[in-house]
């Protein structure tokens, strides 16, 4: 038995990367998930794989940046099941470019399906869980919402949301008994680096440099997550140079940006040209 038997947990963005590995270790640990993404045919086949090992699992195709089709996954969820003990609002895409090269368009798609999703999914859950007096939001941010990111700001800019959105929105839950913890990873060895937009940017450089780093696997990642909401944390940092990241960024927001401004150097040589 863990904490999670028999407790109803919705996953966004679970076809692929730290969805895909939080929805199977929840199933593992018991849980009846159900799993939401963009990709109809790939969280098909991850509901698919978790059923045939003689798990619960149910698939939902939809856009988390769409509120209607949210909310419905809400309802129907609590139709089925009759409660909703977890939301992973997880589901998430990067835009990679220094501002002057990137769009408005760049920065609603970034907004809309990152700050926008994880609003959609908390004003479609947050009312059930205080009519239920029990439930647990837990929104994947990142640690490029806890420290200053060059290279990816507006992806920066929606996560530092989610971050806001999410411990404060934990104080107002508190009394009511709803939980909110946010999950800041550092690197984490998944597709979004690979299906991520970038603008005026070499992909091959970036992605040389980004998979030189130490990072967890998305398995690993969920087991660190899942600990952290065991523990009911506030914000759940995963990976250990994202911890020393926080670390630094509160002792010292100088040094932390000294740090950055090394660190993303070479981010900013791939930049293609002017
Ligand atoms: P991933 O690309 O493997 O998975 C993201 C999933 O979200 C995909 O299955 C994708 O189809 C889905 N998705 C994208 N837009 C959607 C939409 N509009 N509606 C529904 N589903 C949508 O990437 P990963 O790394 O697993 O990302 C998961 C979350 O973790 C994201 O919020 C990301 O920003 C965050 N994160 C990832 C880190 C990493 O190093 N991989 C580090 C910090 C945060």
């Amino acid at each position: 038995m863990t904490i999670f038997s028999e407790k109803v947990a919705i996953i966004t963005g679970a076809a692929s990367g730290i969805g895909r590995a939080l929805g199977e270790e929840l199933a593992r640990r018991g849980s009846r998930v159900v799993l939401a993404d963009v990709k109809k045919d790939q969280v098909n086949e991850v509901a698919g794989k978790i059923q045939k090992t003689g798990l619960d699992a149910r698939a939902f195709a939809l856009d988390v940046s769409d509120f209607d089709a949210v909310n419905n996954l809400v309802t129907d969820t609590v139709a089925e099941y009759s409660r909703i003990d977890y939301m992973f609002n997880n589901a998430g895409i990067a835009v990679g470019g220094e501002v002057r090269d990137i769009s408005i368009d760049d920065w609603r798609s970034v907004i809309d399906i990152n700050l926008y999703g994880v609003v959609n999914g908390v004003q479609s859950v947050y009312p059930v869980m205080v009519k239920q007096g029990y439930g647990h939001i837990v929104n994947t941010a990142s640690i490029e919402g806890l420290v200053p990111f060059p290279g990816t700001v507006s992806y920066a800019a929606s996560k530092f949301g989610v971050v806001g959105l999410s411990t404060s929105l934990r104080l107002e839950g508190k009394e009511l008994g709803v939980r909110v913890s946010v999950v800041c990873p550092g690197y984490i060895k998944t597709a979004i680096f690979y299906d991520s937009k970038m603008v005026n940017t070499d992909r091959e450089k970036v992605l040389k440099h980004i998979t030189k780093m130490p990072g967890f696997t998305p398995d690993e990642c969920a087991v660190a997550v899942l600990r952290g909401v065991e523990r009911n944390q506030a914000i759940i940092v995963v990976t250990k140079m994202a911890k020393f990241m926080y670390l630094l960024q509160r002792f010292s927001p100088n040094l932390m940006s000294r740090f950055m401004r090394w660190s993303s150097k070479p981010l900013k040589d791939a930049r293609i040209s002017d």
